[in-house]
């Protein structure tokens, strides 16, 4: 269990309510630049939600693996000789050291890469090498410690909190919303990391409203119709659609519909038809995130389908350049002497409201436990 030197911060009351939209202000800038909020993030946001940290092509088959860390912590997820797919902390039982230290394989059995203590693919303790005159030890008190894991349309989620609702109250009703769009059946064909230098609610904030797009992206704004631009919020997610414009557009012949969904904390689903993009938002420290771009798409093998893909990852990245460099300003700004707290646009920016409401929500039920007093984690 790790403490450190950080302490939880102090937050006035009036800071973690919630007034009407039209009322509210913008969350204090503090909160995108201290250590100490950083340090909250991770304790009562990261490690109290559902992570999206890989998808199910990944482990398909027995003995298939991926590791991520989350809230901090190593986590390996790896599926079993029974299909079943599970999570552990990548950490021996022995001294902590690594089950796995490549991002993903397949093996038949974890050994640890310190001593070689091997662990069944079902977290169970198997192999103790030169351990005979040891006493007081079963290994059947020594298995690896599990997470909860979940697969929802082909991603892979982990938890590691054991009270959090099941994943399926989460994304409840995206499926449905989204139809015939079926997010299971696309094939994944790329992922690419962005590291960007600002804190990662200045990139989710950014990510949930359509006011900066005509200023921000002037190409962007050409694809959509962004008079019919709207916002939904729900429990855990938020969702912005607008029709395609009909003109030119990456996959069809101008049909169909953008959905923008942002699953809180950090998880984006960007839904165009016959094309998913993931974005996972990681804070790297008060002042740096990365952002994990995955790429799903219908029949990525045919040769019409390739150069669409071509096309959609150059025009991705150019976008994501432009929301990279306004991030990087704004967290200067947040950061300035200059300011401290904004305002909503009610037409434009009630998924930032929604999202600083969630936020607000995690930290207040963390600091009103027992024993979260900034001298241990969770
Ligand atoms: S730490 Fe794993 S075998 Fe020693
Ligand atoms: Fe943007």
């Amino acid at each position: 269990m790790q403490t450190d030197a950080i302490h939880l911060p102090a937050i006035p009351a009036a800071d973690l309510e919630s007034p009407p939209l039209a009322q509210a202000d913008t969350i204090p800038s503090r909160w995108y630049w201290d250590p100490a909020f950083d340090r909250l993030d991770r304790d009562a946001v990261f490690a109290r939600t559902w992570q999206g940290i890989g998808h199910a092509g990944q482990v398909r088959s027995e003995g298939q693996f991926f590791c991520a860390e989350v809230a901090g912590n190593p986590v390996i997820v790896i599926r079993g000789k029974d299909g079943v797919l599970r999570g552990f902390y990548n950490v021996c039982r022995h001294r902590g050291g690594p089950l796995a230290v490549e991002p993903e394989g397949c093996v038949r059995a974890l050994q640890c890469k310190y001593h070689g203590w091997t662990y069944l693919l079902d977290g169970s303790l198997r192999g103790v090498p030169q351990f005979d005159r040891v006493e007081l030890f079963d290994r059947k008190d020594y298995g690896l410690v599990p997470v909860r894991v979940a697969e929802w349309e082909g991603q892979v989620f982990v938890n590691l909190w054991a009270d959090a609702p099941p994943l399926e109250s989460y994304v409840q009703g995206i499926v449905e919303q989204i139809a015939p769009n079926r997010l299971g059946a696309l094939r994944f064909v790329w992922r690419v990391e962005y590291d960007i230098a600002c804190n990662w609610k200045v990139y989710v904030d950014n990510y949930l409203e359509g006011y900066h797009v005509p200023h921000v992206h002037p190409e962007l704004v050409k694809l959509y119709d962004f008079q019919s631009y709207r916002t939904e919020c729900f429990d855990w997610y938020s969702l912005q659609h607008s029709p395609l414009s009909g003109t030119a557009n990456l996959y069809t012949s101008g049909e169909g519909e953008a959905f923008y969904y942002c699953l809180f904390p950090n998880y984006m689903l960007n839904i165009l038809p016959g094309r998913l993009q993931t974005n996972l938002v990681l804070p790297l420290g008060p002042a740096r995130c990365r952002v994990v771009f995955q790429y799903f798409y219908t029949d990525p093998d045919a040769p019409s389908v390739r150069k669409l893909i071509e096309e959609d990852l150059a025009y991705s990245d150019a976008v994501q350049r432009e929301d990279i460099d306004i991030c990087e300003q704004v967290q200067r700004g947040v950061e300035s002497r200059a300011y401290d707290r904004g305002r909503f646009s009610v037409q434009y920016e009630e998924g930032v409201y929604h999202f600083q409401r969630l936020l607000k929500g995690a930290y207040r039920a963390f600091l009103a436990e027992p024993g979260t007093n900034g001298g241990s984690r969770p």
